[in-house]
């Protein structure tokens, strides 16, 4: 994990470029896996915002997450392609066997369900991620392999 002078210098690093807000959140998010809530209040200063108003933008956008990330991420893609194959069925298989829905991270803090707009794979969808490494033609009985797999 960053130590929050590191965070301080992404702020500043960002702060001093065009762009605004969301690049230095990408860029701690990116660094860290999250957004630490400690860093909020030095978001703030760097952009004369108040707390509220970054920890607003924060959680508008479901990309960034304010607790750290699950040990495996698993990310469903949800963009047209697996939409129309049929990517919902999918969803709600993965949200009830990882116990979790999306956006959320399991009980247990292993698994946390993202969603994500293509893979590139949309000839071969529906596609998913898990950590790194992209599946497509991903079936409700091949999800459960891969997530078998996850815990070899
Ligand atoms: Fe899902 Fe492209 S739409 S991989």
């Amino acid at each position: 994990p960053l130590t929050l002078a590191k965070i301080q210098a992404l702020i500043d690093a960002g702060a001093a470029q065009p762009g605004g807000l969301l690049p230095v959140l990408h860029t701690i998010q990116d660094a860290t896996g999250f957004i630490p809530p400690e860093s909020v209040p030095l978001i703030a200063d760097a952009f004369n915002l108040s707390r509220a108003e970054v920890h607003g933008v924060i959680t508008f956008y479901h990309h960034f997450r304010t607790t750290p990330p699950a040990r495996h991420v698993v990310r469903i893609c949800r963009a047209e392609a697996c939409q129309s194959l049929g990517v919902a069925t999918l969803i709600a298989h993965a949200e009830q066997r990882l116990g979790c829905r999306m956006h959320e991270t399991s009980a247990d803090g292993t698994y946390s369900l993202e969603p994500v707009y293509c893979l590139g794979h949309c000839a071969t969808s529906p596609a998913i991620m898990i950590g790194d490494e992209v599946h497509a033609r991903v079936t409700p009985s091949r999800f459960d392999a891969l997530i078998k797999k996850t815990r070899e």
